[in-house]
């Protein structure tokens, strides 16, 4: 009888899961099997932890869950609970994947199975996620039913190196901003903060043994408009904006992002990329003469057909020993501070033309024998090899390190597109891929009607399309890829959040699932489920992916033509030419668009089931008319 009644309701759990609804999660586990029912989390439940290993991240999560819902939820670390109904089991299972866990939502229970408390933690991001949307609230006011819906996940990453990449140099950004950054992070189980700590816009770290780092260079002039193109900075404009990390400040952000999974891997941008540390000690140049930090005025000019030129020597002299002793020095304390096994070096852009003037390479390459200056980079990056091995750490560097032939031993981090990755692979290096056309997150992603300027796009879907392991290489030596926000153009928190996310999320499941779960037609609905959880956050993200994708053309007829497109699938566009605002019932876009002879400008705006979505672009029609090439 009993069997019965179990295969029957066998049959209608079976019946039931092709209908019941799958939880919006980011990144996509590997796999996932939905059942009837779901876990309710009320006033009685409480964790019981297996394995006195995962007590930190249990009573993580009955922090959370306490703020949240208000509960006591107690934390047993008793075994004897777990067969208890209403708990939620924490195990430990070391023969699943590093940083994998299984997660087993019934009505009685939740049994969460970590690889590791590092699993247990990714693990424990994945039921948040199950939960409703108000778990994001700093504070939830009314009352909710805390469900989970019933289900079995086995998950695991498919890289272990997940990075975001934060430059906290061209703006400044406070200790609890960071940890606000990694807070967000760690929610779509990224595990690496690269730190990028030095440029040409200030020096942020504490080195004690070279105190005028951030006494003189970590200040500028501050500056709001648009970067790069700022006017030269005054006698008289206050050198105040900026600041840097004391060393227990670091401290305190790198046993934050330990506590919760996360590596912090410090960036130190040489040769080049270095004027905020010739401001504080210029005699570490080739060219003598004094040195401000940048605040944004132009440090290259353009010069049609060639390479821009530089306007300012930003490199540090390979050719001086005083330039060793000063690297040694930086990455003695360095090494101290951070725990994580490798140190950046830079290494992109060098600008050399001032080398090429410079007496001091000219003996340089004379005394070593050195054939150009690919070979002058190389010798440079060898010599901070030596330093860095010497403190027990590795080295990894931007793709320019490889110009000239790279050490043995050191990690490249291919951002000039996949080529540099690709090209250090074959020579047996370990990479990480952060393509600037897949992962550059400081890139405009939408239309420049609307986005802040940068000089560059990078819409969601080309992001969602990011594949870290490229034909014909080998897998092994792909650690994984990072997406890099840059912030010369990010002046606050908020617009950092808005650049990070949503693309971060498609970075995420690159990262993350495997690559055969990857969908961009299925992301898109789970991206827009996380919309909402933002919002309880009160984390700013950007709607650019609802914005209408325009092109202008010059029709054969000689006319001015649009053609629009969308990212997602299912919008509508409705537009108008004169002026007024187009709301549902104005014309949708269906087929290509003369553009009225004496329009002024275009407005755009998307729809889905007669609701507005994102922003209504505003074009004028002389700007159409540059795009379409026009005169
Ligand atoms: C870089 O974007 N210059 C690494």
């Amino acid at each position: 009888m009993r069997s019965i009644v179990f295969l029957a309701l066998w049959a209608c759990t079976a019946a039931f899961a092709s209908e019941l609804s799958v939880p919006a999660l980011i990144p996509a586990p590997v796999e996932m099997q939905r059942y009837a029912g779901e876990f309710r989390i009320n006033a009685a439940t409480r964790i019981a932890v297996q394995s006195a290993e995962l007590s930190e991240v249990a009573e993580d999560l009955a922090q959370h869950l306490r703020r949240a819902t208000g509960f006591r939820i107690p934390v047993d670390k008793s075994r004897l609970k777990v067969a208890s109904s209403n708990r939620i089991v924490f195990a430990l299972d070391t023969r699943l994947a590093a940083e994998g866990y299984r997660l087993n939502v019934s009505r009685q229970r939740v049994v969460l199975v970590g690889a590791s408390p590092a699993g247990a933690f990714r693990g424990v991001q994945t039921l948040l996620q199950l939960l409703p949307k108000e778990i994001e609230r700093e504070v939830v006011t009314k009352p909710l039913a805390w469900t989970m819906p019933a289900l079995a996940i086995s998950d695991q990453p498919r890289f272990g190196w997940r990075g975001l990449m934060l430059d906290v140099s061209r703006h400044f950004f406070t200790v609890d901003e960071v940890k606000g950054f990694i807070d967000q992070m760690v929610k779509y189980k990224f595990n690496l903060l690269h730190w990028h700590l030095t440029d040409d816009q200030g020096w942020r770290v504490e080195i004690k043994s070279l105190p005028r780092l951030t006494e003189v260079g970590a200040w500028r002039v501050g500056k709001t408009g648009t970067f790069g193109r700022f006017s030269p900075p005054t006698a008289d404009e206050p050198r105040d904006y900026g600041g840097f990390y004391t060393q227990d400040q670091v401290r305190e952000v790198v046993a934050y992002a330990k506590a919760r999974y996360v590596d912090v891997l410090p960036e130190v941008d040489m040769p080049g990329h270095s004027l905020a540390a010739l401001a504080a000690y210029p005699e570490l140049s080739c060219t003598p003469g004094s040195y401000a930090v940048n605040a944004g005025e132009p440090m290259f000019v353009r010069q049609p057909g060639e390479h821009s030129r530089a306007l300012v020597d930003n490199t540090l002299c390979p050719a001086n020993e005083k330039v060793y002793a000063f690297a040694d020095q930086v990455f003695t304390e360095l090494a101290q501070l951070f725990p994580f096994e490798y140190l950046h070096m830079g290494g992109d852009e060098t600008v050399r033309s001032f080398w090429a003037k410079s007496e001091a390479i000219q003996g340089l390459m004379e005394r070593e024998k050195l054939k150009n200056l690919d070979e002058v980079q190389a010798y440079f990056v060898g010599r901070i090899q030596k330093i860095i091995s010497a403190k027990g750490k590795k080295l990894i560097g931007w793709d320019e390190i490889l110009q000239g032939g790279l050490v043995p031993d050191a990690a490249v981090m291919s951002w000039r597109g996949m080529q540099g990755g690709i090209d250090a692979a074959r020579l047996g290096h370990e990479v990480v891929m952060s393509p600037s056309d897949f992962v550059y997150v400081d890139l405009m992603q939408g239309d420049a009607a609307i986005e802040p300027p940068v000089y560059s796009s990078l819409r969601l879907s080309k992001t969602y399309q990011f594949e870290p392991v490229p034909e014909g290489v080998d897998a092994r030596l792909v650690k994984g890829g990072q997406a890099n926000l840059w912030t010369e153009q990010i002046y606050n928190m908020r617009h950092a959040q808005y650049m990070t996310w949503p693309r971060a999320l498609a970075v995420a499941e690159a990262l993350w699932s495997p690559k055969d779960k990857r969908d961009w037609a299925g992301f898109v609905p789970r991206m827009e489920a996380h919309f909402k959880r933002f919002d309880e956050a009160r984390v700013k993200y950007a709607p650019s992916l609802y914005d209408p994708i325009i092109k202008a053309t010059e029709a054969a007829a000689g006319g001015l033509q649009v053609e629009m497109s969308t990212e997602v699938a299912g919008l509508s566009l409705h537009y108008s030419f004169d002026g007024s605002f187009p709301d549902e019932f104005y014309p949708a876009y269906s087929a290509p668009l003369a553009v009225p002879k004496d329009a002024a400008v275009m407005k755009v705006i998307a729809y889905r089931d007669d609701k507005p979505l994102g922003r209504m672009l505003v074009v004028p029609v002389e700007e159409l008319r540059k795009r379409a090439g026009k005169p």
